[in-house]
């Protein structure tokens, strides 16, 4: 298969490492708006690039993977789609929660498959805690625990473009919640704080959040994030139930240290990003996605799956601004 990639910052410069790995994909194209980091990928990849999205979307691609910065989601999605070109897009699926019904009414109406980049879905604790939920092992669930928590924080400029911790961090617990659940959030009250650098204020942002969901079955999430956790990157889902409890994320590289004398686990050195924290995530989402640009299995996870998780992201930027309760049902929807 011949895919494109756009976007070679952080995580686009990894996936595309990781799709030259996937046995399907035989050669690679890649663009950026930073045409000199687009030219050092492609060299280091041997892989080819070109001037921009519109001339890649030409290249005779059979997938096409969006790893740009936010608000370039919206706009490469919509002429992908047009295009016809299979994509799978970095979350969020755009910038503002109306560009994100834009773009989920585009896609509802066409046939072309678009995957969304929620790779916890593809992360075997995740995937456990849902079938032990969905088999009823935990007897019902009351409570569920999510965390995402950066051992530090993105350069200066990512965040006025992130649109702030909710969209950005716990947008993956969001969408982590309904996976596990399979329930929806009909309540949210947040708030957030911040002790770190002075920038996150100044983009109208905070470095620490928090906030309570409650499902439409009455579970209740507690759900965390922060930019500074220099014990290391801590992601983790905890799933309380009235028979087990079941936790993602808690093996001997959990960036935590036991209080208690003489107790040794976690042993291993901790996670510090989300690359060597999900990466057996990152290739099975990949590799999923060389599936769905075949035709073979369809999206594992729709702009319509996104489109939830912004609209719990949207509903906590508002109750941690306004300071109140928030209905899932004031935030637009489809
Ligand atoms: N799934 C995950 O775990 C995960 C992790 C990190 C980032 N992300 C998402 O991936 C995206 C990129 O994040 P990052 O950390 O790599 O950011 P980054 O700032 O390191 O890189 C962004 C890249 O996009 C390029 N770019 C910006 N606008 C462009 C445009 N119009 N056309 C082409 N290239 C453009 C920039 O030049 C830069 O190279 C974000 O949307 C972020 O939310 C997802």
């Amino acid at each position: 298969m011949r895919i494109g990639l756009a976007g070679v910052g952080r995580i686009g410069a990894f996936h595309a490492r990781t799709l030259l790995g996937v046995p399907a994909v035989e050669s690679l194209v890649v663009c950026d708006a930073d045409q000199q980091a687009a030219a050092a990928v492609a060299k280091e990849l041997d892989a080819e690039h070109v001037a921009d999205v519109e001339t890649l979307l030409r290249a005779g691609l059979d997938g096409f993977v969006i790893a740009a910065a936010t608000p370039a989601h919206a706009p490469m999605l919509r002429l992908a789609i047009e295009a016809g070109v299979p994509t799978f897009c970095e979350k969020p699926v755009a910038h503002t929660l109306e560009e994100t019904l834009e773009l989920a009414r585009l896609a509802a109406t066409s046939e072309v498959p678009v995957h969304i980049g929620f790779q916890r879905r593809f992360d075997a604790g995740y995937r456990r805690v849902q079938e032990a939920i969905a088999g009823g092992e935990l007897g019902f669930v009351h409570t569920i625990r999510a965390n995402t928590h950066d051992q530090s924080p993105p350069h200066a400029s990512y965040i006025p473009t992130s649109g702030g911790i909710f969209r950005d961090c716990n947008v993956h617990d969001y969408d982590a919640i309904r996976f596990v659940t399979g329930r929806e959030v009909v309540t949210a009250y947040a708030t957030g704080g911040n002790k770190g650098e002075a920038f996150f204020a100044e983009a109208g942002d905070v470095d620490t959040g928090a906030a309570v969901l409650t499902l439409d079955d009455g579970t209740m999430c507690l759900v965390s994030s922060t930019r500074y956790n220099g014990g290391g990157h801590d992601v983790r889902l905890e799933a309380m139930g009235s028979k087990a409890t079941l936790t993602a994320g808690l093996d001997d590289s959990l960036a935590m240290r036991s209080a208690e004398p003489g107790e040794t686990f976690p042993a291993g050195p901790p996670h510090q990003t989300f690359m060597d924290r999900f990466q057996p995530a990152y290739v099975a989402e990949l590799t999923a996605f060389a599936e769905v640009a075949k035709g073979v299995t369809p999206s594992p996870c729709t702009v319509a799956d996104a489109l939830q998780a912004f609209r719990t992201a949207e509903a906590c930027d508002v109750s941690r601004r306004e300071g109140r309760v928030v209905q899932l049902a004031e935030v637009p929807d489809l």
